[in-house]
């Protein structure tokens, strides 16, 4: 992939744009951001360290969205953070409006690129941008289950003494308190369930549940942006490097599982052209129930938003 547009230069589109360069997937990361001067300092910044990175990326940046133009892979991150004592919710009206007007943009000047959202409330911003943009289900994902599964396998390798990448997991359903956590997890070739203490594991997924707003109320003016950054940057390997991995992504749903015409956390097989496959995840009833549960409760709230 030669280009990646980045829209948003806070903490998590700065972040991510600085991993992307340095991560050798593409040529050039375009960082655009409505705040005058704010795109185009960080890129500049950026630039000012490949000497010493070693990154033969160009970065550039501007409040001109035009700089987005034929970018392989756009990741919009821009809206507002949550603050503390706020639910992801609590931004969906401003965040709307942000996903509407910045849409137009994309689908303006990159009409040809995959999509990954990781603009709050995420699987709402993430139907909402499929409707905006217009673009086949296959181009918009949201980046949600990679972040969850991420935390979930950080707090599990802690609890087990085990180098947090030798560890599998898999977090499905919404970005929020009621994602759904697979119970199979693999630790160095351990199940959890042997390592962990059943009480133990409980307290583990309550935590990775709740992993971004611990972070909030640590950090009090921002949302959590390491994890958020480098879990789009993973997806976005996975696509530009034609993986065909399997990664937890906010997809549309409808046709798997007689799940309705929502976004929501889905096992999805990504590549170059996005999503490759959706893969129907064999869930046990209690996680299958969580799954639907979730997905009326995203169906009615994008109807009464007149999204569909
Ligand atoms: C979090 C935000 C990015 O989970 O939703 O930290």
């Amino acid at each position: 992939m030669n280009k990646i547009g980045v829209i948003g230069a806070g903490a998590v589109g700065s972040q991510l744009a600085f991993l992307l360069s340095l991560s050798g997937v593409c040529d050039e990361v375009a960082l655009v951001d409505i705040k005058e001067g704010l795109a185009e300092g960080k890129a500049l910044d950026m630039s000012q360290a490949a000497p010493v990175t070693g990154s033969r990326c160009r970065v550039s940046g501007s409040d001109d969205f035009s700089l987005i133009e034929g970018s392989d892979i756009t990741v919009m991150t821009a809206g507002a953070a949550r603050r503390p004592g706020m639910s992801r919710e609590d931004l969906l009206k401003t965040n709307l409006g942000v996903v509407r007007e910045v849409s137009a943009l994309v689908k303006k000047y990159a009409p040809g690129t995959l999509l990954i959202m990781v603009t709050n409330p995420l699987d709402i911003m993430a139907f909402a941008a499929y409707v905006f943009t217009g673009f086949e289900p296959s181009r918009v994902m949201g980046m949600s289950g990679v972040l969850d599964t991420s935390r979930y396998r950080s707090f599990l390798a802690a609890e087990a003494g085990v180098a947090p990448p030798d560890t599998r997991a898999m977090i499905l359903g919404p970005h929020g308190d009621s994602m759904v956590i697979l119970p199979e997890a693999d630790l160095g070739g351990e199940s959890a369930d042997t390592l962990i203490e059943t009480e133990v594991l409980e307290g583990v997924k309550t935590r990775a549940r709740s992993g971004g707003k611990e972070i909030v109320e640590l950090l009090r003016d921002s949302s959590a942006f390491f994890a958020p950054a480098a879990s789009a940057a993973c997806m976005v390997k996975a696509i530009a490097g034609d993986s065909g991995e399997v990664l937890p992504c906010s997809v549309y749903a409808a046709g798997v599982l007689d799940l309705p015409e929502v976004f929501i956390g889905l096992p999805a097989r990504l590549g170059r052209e996005g999503i490759r496959e959706v893969v129907t995840p064999d869930l046990a009833p209690a996680e299958l129930k969580a799954l639907k549960d979730s997905a009326a409760d995203l169906e009615k709230k994008i109807t009464s938003l007149e999204l569909k």
